[in-house]
């Protein structure tokens, strides 16, 4: 049976979807999204070839048909027109954005993005609005006492979501201009849990003297006063 995050996963592929799952590990979600046929065809990649191994065995085993494996670096195994939908899952965002910038010739023909990150998403939705991507839609969720973010991200679009009345372009793209838009119970608790780590994270850097952990700490404190006034 799939997790509650494989199962969030699969069904923000669009059916009939040509997909490449970039990092796809044990394959379970290529398997999943052949055996129920909501992808066309997967292309299920990854950087090492452990988890290549786990994951040929995996799919004799469930024998599915229309799953290409390959080795290689983020979308470097990708042909520019072979997918339309590319998911990366599970791996950090800092390294989801060196994937995306490496790959700018292949995105060329994507036309549907569906990342979650490993932490926070941050470093993405800068990276989506420096590049012209947009933000479709935004979901937050738990599963087995873990909070996630899945993001949907379409070509062009609307980058108008970042222009939240009074909400800076800094603080949506740390926690989402959809999931401030209408903050829900999970996105509630989640910051409500979070909101004492940050502030010792402060705390610990007033008692610094560099003007590198200032700027840092200007940006936790907009982070903390924001959530306060959201959460209030
Ligand atoms: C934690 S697993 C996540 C697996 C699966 N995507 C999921 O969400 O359950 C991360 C996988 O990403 C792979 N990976 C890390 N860096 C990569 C890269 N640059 N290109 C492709 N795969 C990568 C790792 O080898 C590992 O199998």
């Amino acid at each position: 049976m799939l997790s509650e995050r494989l199962r969030r996963l699969h069904k923000a592929v669009a059916p009939g979807a040509r997909v490449a799952d970039i990092g796809c590990d044990h394959a379970r979600l290529a398997i999943a999204l052949r055996r129920s046929e909501r992808a066309a065809h997967v292309v299920a990649s990854d950087v090492a070839a452990g988890p290549l191994r786990h994951a040929r065995l995996n799919i004799a085993h469930a024998n599915v048909s229309g799953i290409d494996v390959r080795l290689g670096f983020g979308l470097d195994t990708l042909k520019q027109g072979e997918v339309d939908t590319i998911v990366i899952a599970g791996m950090g965002a800092t390294l989801m954005v060196e994937i995306l910038e490496r790959g700018k010739a292949v995105l060329a023909g994507v036309k549907h993005l569906v990342l979650q990150p490993a932490a926070e998403a941050e470093p993405l939705r800068c990276w989506f609005l420096r590049n012209g991507w947009g933000i479709a839609d935004e979901e937050m969720f738990e599963d087995a006492g873990f909070y996630y973010e899945l993001l949907n991200v379409t070509p062009g679009g609307s980058r108008r979501a970042y222009h939240l009345n009074r909400v800076s372009v800094e603080l949506q793209c740390v926690f989402g201009p959809h999931l401030i838009k209408q903050t829900t119970d999970v996105f509630r608790t989640r910051w409500r849990a979070a909101l004492p780590t940050l502030e010792n994270i402060v705390a610990d850097m007033r008692r610094s003297r560099d003007p590198r952990t200032e700027r840092k700490r200007l940006h936790f404190e907009r982070r903390i006063a924001f959530l306060r006034q959201l959460l209030a």
